[in-house]
């Protein structure tokens, strides 16, 4: 089964970025824990970060056909794009969104989640366990 792990605006600055509210590990330990949790659950993964909103919907649209699940924290673009939510639609693959922190207790401008009207879970506020918790949902939806 391969899940595409999709990445947005900021994540890459893991580590630099508030580390009191999105922690210290940086992008590329976000990446190595993506990568070995999906290799104990026996799923290939193909990880895709961008700040570029064109550039997610993008790389959702070529999942089409080619993917079996999406795994996906639209970062900032969570609570703005309705242009991420109609591609998950599109594509149809079974969809799981992500936050690090705990955006239910944030402003109120993070308490809507576009994309998370398309996706079947949501896992928020786990931190980088929040992206182990989606892999094994879509892992074990499939067996
Ligand atoms: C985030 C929460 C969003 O509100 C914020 O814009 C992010 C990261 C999270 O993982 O906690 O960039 O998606």
């Amino acid at each position: 089964m391969k899940i595409l792990v999709i990445n947005g605006p900021n994540i890459n600055m893991l580590g630099i970025r508030e580390p009191d509210i999105y922690g210290k590990a940086d992008f590329a330990a976000l990446e190595r824990f993506i990568r070995t949790s999906a290799d104990a659950l026996g799923v290939e993964v193909e990880l895709f970060q961008s700040n570029h909103e064109g550039a997610i919907v993008d790389r959702i649209q070529q999942a089409y056909g080619r993917m079996d699940g999406i795994v996906i924290n639209p970062a900032a673009y969570t609570h703005t794009s309705v242009a991420i939510l109609d591609a998950l639609k599109a594509v149809g693959l079974p969809a799981v969104e992500v936050h690090l922190s705990d955006v239910r207790r944030r402003e109120d401008f993070r308490q809507i989640s576009y994309a998370g009207m398309a996706c079947e879970r949501s896992f928020i506020g786990l931190g980088f366990e929040g992206y182990r918790e989606a892999l094994r949902y879509l892992a074990g939806r499939a067996g």
